[in-house]
């Protein structure tokens, strides 16, 4: 049973602690590699939505700590968006308009309903995870690791809160539907990290990491991930 207030609190604490904290360092200079550019370019994007289909969808459970919530975690993406588009300006580069791969990201997310929405979401924030790893660990740049280490204590806290939501929504369906829609997941999962590996692998690989060891890394985050919606099993972060 979901305590009142137990979905926002740590969001209202982290936007507190956010406030207080001083700014990433926007003097500095970056010398970033012309393919993370192209790639920061392109999480920029995805990074940069409204949510106003997610709020929307949020509000249909009926659970007011829930939508705020769910506010509170856009604009925690949004801030990701801010600071991007700051590491791309101290690198003397553009934020870009719409991808298309974000574009079909979001079009997929809109024909779903709350439940539908949180998987597929669920999948860019692990990807995320890898990839702001790969990004702070490899990028060579003090700006670029701090502001991705930034995102990357957010999207700590994004997994498993989408995550624990999703343990509810699939709380009682039985043992065949579980495994069904598990393994479809999965599937999508695979695909979408594979298409992320093909896009940002210059970027990748200029920061160190392999295609192949990013799918790799990533389909075990996912698989983590997916234990704690259905095998009930504690996420390691
Ligand atoms: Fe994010
Ligand atoms: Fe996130």
């Amino acid at each position: 049973m979901t305590e009142p207030h137990e979905w926002s609190a740590e969001f209202t604490a982290r936007a507190a602690r956010r406030t207080a904290e001083p700014e990433p360092d926007w003097t500095h200079v970056s010398r970033l590699h012309p393919a993370v550019v192209r790639s920061v370019q392109k999480f920029q994007v995805g990074e940069s939505g409204d949510g106003a289909h997610l709020i929307a969808n949020a509000a249909t459970v009926g659970d007011r700590d829930y939508e705020t919530a769910i506010r509170l975690f856009v604009a925690e993406e949004q801030n990701h968006a801010r600071m991007l588009a700051g590491i791309l300006r101290s690198a003397g580069a553009q934020t870009k308009g719409a991808h298309w791969s974000d574009t079909v990201f979001v079009h997929l997310r809109r024909l779903m309903g709350l439940k539908l929405e949180l998987m597929v979401l669920a999948i860019a924030e692990i990807v995320a995870l890898r990839y702001y790893r790969a990004l702070a660990d490899g990028g060579g740049d003090d700006l670029l690791t701090d502001v991705s280490e930034r995102i990357l204590d957010d999207e700590r806290h994004h997994v498993p809160f989408q995550c624990r939501r999703l343990n509810l929504a699939f709380d009682g369906i039985r043992a065949p539907a579980r495994i069904f829609v598990k393994n479809a997941w999965r599937t999508l999962a695979l695909g979408v990290v594979v298409v992320v590996a093909v896009d940002h692998g210059p970027a990748l690989r200029a920061c160190g990491v392999t295609r192949r060891s990013f799918v790799v890394d990533t389909m075990q985050l996912f698989d983590d991930a997916a234990a704690t919606v259905f095998d009930g099993v504690l996420m390691r972060v």
